[in-house]
């Protein structure tokens, strides 16, 4: 076999066979197909598509190109659940706890953010001792004793994909939906759960920037995930929007704190529930959503979510004193108030530019060798749709540094201030 007529195939828009795309992933993987040629079919993929076959295919030869991991050792369902990508998603701190204290194990494992989103990780890390450096025995009896715990991507997961995810970023080749169904779903496969809940995002701050788009490659993603043996859901969101207020790693520390004490922003926490609800049917713990929603609502009301949390961050050696105290993870030496020039109602709050903003103040990385200022990133006081006065302060900065003028600009740009008042709808879909 030879890779150019492979290009050359999938150009012409036939489908490979899974033993044409066993060459290229084995090839690819070690090195014999050199990046040009990998370049040029990931075009003739994203102009060309993919069937249902070839991207089953892909990602399951993908998800092996690497270490499976094996959660054999844990008792139950193991649910993962995975964000396609958006600005201030605290969701996973809450969800994490919230789901394990109905007795669901919760075997996360997390990434670190790059660009305008962030990283579940970072946010961990950003609670003083927190370590997510467990040895794989001490991280499955954690999560066989309390039924959770969070640590980072141990071993190599599907090398196949880290390498060519690197290669379509700097090839114009990221947005092609069987490519980043592949992406994904061959990590989550390989990760080891047995049930997995997505939230692909759409909109500004998101990838798919169309429901239509997002719809199709969460179609993919969960037709892909059943055919692997994985019971999988999607819950389409729309990310036009941050959720809810916080942007920055120990703001949506006490973010999630205050969903989890039962107060928290309202689109927040319908997301928390929506995709909690998924987890805990998959699990087997409730037949209908509706009532694993009440299952979780009465967890945060008795307490119990957050005696979770608080029991997780113990175990993985962090400081719980901020629990009773959350200003002590707020320690960004300035804090500035950006006032609104406009009356009216906020019709639009740009996702990605709030991100990017975040970052810049240091939440976030813009290369990898980046190093995180925990404490510093925005907390929006307003959503779309929000009555605003002029001089009203719509977003505080949280800064270590004196000069905050550029940021500042970047958050006015960002949002939009008009005379109609705007109704946003958070969940667009369930498949
Ligand atoms: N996230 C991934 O992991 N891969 C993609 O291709 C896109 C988003
Ligand atoms: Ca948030």
């Amino acid at each position: 076999m030879r890779m150019v007529d492979l290009i050359e195939k999938k150009r012409n828009g036939f489908a490979l066979t899974k033993e044409e795309l066993v060459f290229i992933v084995d090839g690819y993987t070690n090195g014999d197909i050199p990046d040009y040629q990998m370049s040029a079919f990931a075009m003739a993929v994203y102009f060309q598509d993919m069937t249902d076959e070839e991207i089953t295919n892909l990602t399951l030869l993908m998800a092996k190109s690497g270490d499976m991991v094996d959660l054999s050792g844990i008792d139950g369902v193991k649910v993962d659940k995975h964000s396609t990508g958006g600005v201030g998603d605290t969701t996973t701190l809450i969800l994490a706890p919230l789901v394990a204290s109905l007795g669901i194990p919760v075997a996360k494992m997390s990434g670190r953010g790059l660009g305008h989103t962030g990283g579940t990780l970072d946010k961990f890390e950003a609670i003083p001792g927190f370590s997510i450096d467990l040895t794989e025995e001490k991280f499955l009896e954690s999560v066989n004793r309390l039924n959770v715990a969070v640590i980072g991507q141990t071993g190599e997961l599907a090398p196949m994909d880290k390498k060519l995810y690197a290669l379509r970023d700097v090839t114009a080749t990221v947005e092609s939906i069987p490519m980043i169904a592949a992406s994904i779903m061959s990590k989550k496969i390989a990760a080891g759960a047995d049930a997995i809940v997505l939230d692909v995002t759409v909109g500004d701050g998101a990838f798919m920037k169309t429901p239509e788009k997002a719809r199709r490659l969460a179609e993919t993603m969960v037709r892909i995930g059943n055919l692997a043996g994985r019971k999988t859901k999607a819950v389409l969101t729309n990310m036009d929007e941050p959720l809810g207020f916080a942007i920055g790693n120990s703001l949506e520390v006490v973010e999630a704190l205050e969903c989890l004490k039962g107060g928290g922003p309202k689109d927040l926490m319908e997301l928390v529930y929506t995709l909690g609800a998924e987890m805990v049917v998959l699990a087997g713990k409730a037949s209908t959503t509706s009532d694993a929603k009440n299952q979780l609502k009465e967890k945060i009301q008795n307490g119990e979510a957050l005696q979770k949390f608080i029991e997780m961050i113990m175990n993985q050696g962090g400081t719980t004193d901020f629990i009773e105290e959350p200003e002590k993870l707020l320690t960004g030496k300035i804090k500035k108030e950006v006032l609104s020039d406009k009356d009216g109602f906020v019709e639009k709050m740009e996702a990605q530019t709030l991100g990017i903003a975040a970052m810049k103040l240091g939440a976030g990385r813009s290369t990898k060798e980046d190093e995180i200022d925990f404490a510093v990133g925005i907390v929006l006081h307003k959503k779309v749709g929000d009555p605003v006065k002029i001089g009203e302060s719509i977003a505080t900065i949280h800064s270590n540094r004196e000069e905050n003028s550029e940021i500042e600009k970047m958050i006015i740009s960002a949002i939009q201030i008009g005379e109609e008042k705007k109704d946003v709808e958070l969940i667009l879909g369930i498949i």
